[in-house]
């Protein structure tokens, strides 16, 4: 089973970028966490900065038929991407929307997700943990619908 995990802008700054509320490890760390934790399953990933680029990599990821599923954390596209949302509704592929910090306990522009109605759900506020649950649920659903 290969997975791609996502991430968008200012996603790359993690362990520099507010410590308090995004935590102090960086990206690399945290992907690193992840192919310790899940070597059953073949873990990509891919961040970028640009919302075209991210809804290329869907797409890529779509029409390749290597990846069975996208952990995506899309930063503040969230909260404001159209077009993100539209790429995901477009896809077969199921999607798990991400969140290190609970998007609900804070700015309230931040409690809406434009991205969540297209997702299979979300997972928001567990700091990098959230990437490792949103695996988990993300395994546990593609074995469902196989079976
Ligand atoms: C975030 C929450 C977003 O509101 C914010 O713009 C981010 C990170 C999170 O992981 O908590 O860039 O997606």
């Amino acid at each position: 089973m290969t997975i791609l995990v996502l991430n968008g802008p200012n996603l790359s700054r993690l362990g520099k970028r507010e410590p308090s509320i995004y935590g102090k490890r960086t990206l690399s760390e945290i992907e690193q966490g992840l192919i310790e934790a899940f070597k059953e399953v073949k873990v990509e990933f891919f961040q970028s900065e640009h919302e075209g680029a991210l809804i290329e990599k869907l797409f890529e990821a779509e029409d390749g038929g290597r990846v069975q599923g996208v952990v995506m954390n899309a930063g503040a596209l969230t909260h404001t991407s159209i077009a993100l949302r539209d790429a995901i509704a477009s896809l077969r592929l199921p999607v798990v929307e991400v969140h290190l910090s609970n998007i609900f306990a804070r700015e309230p522009f931040r409690r809406h997700s434009l991205i969540s109605e297209v997702c299979i759900g979300v997972i928001s506020g567990f700091g990098e943990t959230s990437y490792h649950l949103g695996i988990q649920a993300l395994v546990a659903h593609l074995q469902k619908s196989v079976r």
